[in-house]
C-alpha cells in the first residue's frame, strides 16, 4: 500500500498556520486518497533540538497528538505515533547524516534563521535536524508528504538523500514527492505579514494557538495589521496583511479571492475582519471541542499503543534491511 506520512513538531500549540497549512489538509488528502496508508506523528524528537521544559514538552507531545484527531482524522485510516517511541528513527536519521553534506546543512533556510535568532547555544541537533526529517520519511517508504510551504527544502533534501543513498547501495527508498496545499501553505504572522505564523513566535499576538480561547483568537483577527486603503483586494505584494486575511478567509470558506472581493465591494475592513473572526471561531471552537472530548481519553492512549506498535513494525523490518546493505554489524 502506498503511504502518504507527516509530522509536527511539538515546540508549543500548534497554530492556524499549522491548521492551514497541515492540519486541514491531511484530513482533506484522507478524504480524497481512499487507497493511501496514512501514518502521521508528534515529532518529539525534533523538539528538543532547541531547548524545552520536559514538563510541557510532555503535554504539548500529547496535544498534538490529540489535535490530529481533533481536526478530523480518521483513526480507522490513521497510524499515529511518537517519533521517539520509534527507535529506528534515530538509527536511521544517523545514517542519514553519514550521506549528508554538510554544505548541504549549511544552506537550509530554516536552520539559517533559527540560528540568526539564537546567537548562543546553537546545537549540532539543530543543525543536523533535516537528516533526522529524511529518516522519518524514508524510513517508511511514503511515496507523498503533505506540508507546508517552509518544509520544501527539506523534503528536496530528503529526495537527494535517497537518491545517494539507492545509488551507492542498491535501490533501498521511494523517491517522496511534496504535497503543498495551493492556498494556505504560507500563512503569515497577524503583527507582521513579513514573518510566518510561527508557534514560537515572540509575539503572540500575531500568532493564533488552536487551544487559545475563542475570544482571544477574535481580538487577534480584529486587531490584525492591514493597510490605509480600506478596499479588501487581493494583493500579496502591496497589501500582504489583507492578503494573508484573505487567504485564511478563503482556505477555511473554499472561497475563491474574486468571490470574496466581490462580497465585501463597499464595505471597509471591520465588516471584513469581523466576520472572518466568527468563521475562524467557529472553525477552531469545533477543533476545541473535539479535542476536549479526546485529551484525557482512553481512546486517545489506545490509539497511540496501536500507532506505535504498527510504525515499529514496519520501522524495524526497513532498518535492519537498511543497516544490512550499509555493511554495518555482523
Ligand atoms: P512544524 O511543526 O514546524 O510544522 C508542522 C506543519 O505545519 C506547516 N506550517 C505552516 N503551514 C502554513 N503556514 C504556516 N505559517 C505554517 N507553519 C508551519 C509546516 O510546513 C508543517 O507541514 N520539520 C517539521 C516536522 C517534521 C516532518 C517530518 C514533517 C519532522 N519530520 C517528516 C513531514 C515529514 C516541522 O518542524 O514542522
Amino acid at each position: 500500500m502506498n503511504i502518504v506520512l507527516s509530522g509536527i513538531k511539538p515546540t508549543g500549540i500548534p497554530t492556524l498556520g499549522n491548521y492551514l497549512g497541515a492540519l486541514k489538509n491531511f484530513v482533506r488528502l484522507q478524504n480524497s486518497m481512499t487507497d493511501y496508508e496514512f501514518f502521521v506523528f508528534v515529532a518529539d524528537l525534533h523538539a528538543i533540538t532547541t531547548p524545552q521544559d520536559p514538563k510541557t514538552l510532555k503535554q504539548n507531545i500529547k496535544n498534538v497528538a490529540a489535535l490530529y484527531l481533533a481536526c478530523g482524522l480518521n483513526p480507522e485510516r490513521l497510524v499515529l505515533f511518537i517519533q521517539s517511541e520509534v527507535n529506528a528513527h534515530i538509527k536511521l536519521g544517523y545514517a542519514m547524516q553519514s550521506i549528508c553534506y554538510m554544505g548541504e546543512l549549511e544552506r537550509m533556510t530554516q536552520y539559517k534563521d533559527k540560528a540568526a535568532k539564537q546567537t548562543q547555544g546553537i546545537t549540532s541537533a539543530l543543525f543536523t535536524y533535516p537528516a533526522l526529517m529524511a529518516a522519518d520519511i524514508l524510513l517508511y517508504d511514503a511515496k507523498y508528504v503533505p506540508v507546508g510551504d517552509d518544509q520544501k527544502q527539506h523534503l528536496e533534501l530528503t529526495r537527494d538523500l535517497a537518491i545517494r543513498f539507492n545509488n551507492r547501495y542498491g535501490e533501498t527508498f521511494v523517491i517522496p514527492e511534496p504535497l503543498i496545499p495551493k492556498k494556505g501553505a504560507r500563512i503569515m504572522d497577524l503583527q507582521d505579514p513579513s514573518k510566518k505564523m510561527d508557534k514560537s513566535s515572540d509575539n503572540e499576538k500575531g500568532c493564533i494557538f488552536l487551544l487559545e480561547p475563542i475570544n482571544s483568537i477574535k481580538k487577534k483577527i480584529k486587531s490584525a495589521v492591514t493597510d490605509l486603503e480600506t478596499c479588501v483586494r487581493y494583493d500579496k505584494e502591496k497589501k500582504p496583511g489583507i492578503s494573508n486575511l484573505m487567504t485564511i478567509y478563503s482556505t477555511i470558506t473554499e472561497l475563491s479571492f474574486a468571490e470574496i472581493e466581490a462580497k465585501y465591494v463597499g464595505k471597509g475592513y471591520g465588516d471584513f475582519k469581523k466576520d472572518l473572526a466568527e468563521i475562524v471561531a467557529c472553525e477552531v471552537g469545533k477543533v476545541q471541542e473535539n479535542f476536549n472530548r479526546i485529551i484525557n481519553s482512553q481512546e486517545l492512549e489506545s490509539i497511540l499503543n496501536q500507532g506505535k506498535e504498527r510504525a515499529n513494525l514496519i520501522a524495524n523490518r526497513k532498518i535492519d534491511k537498511i543497516f544490512k546493505k550499509i555493511g554495518l554489524g555482523r
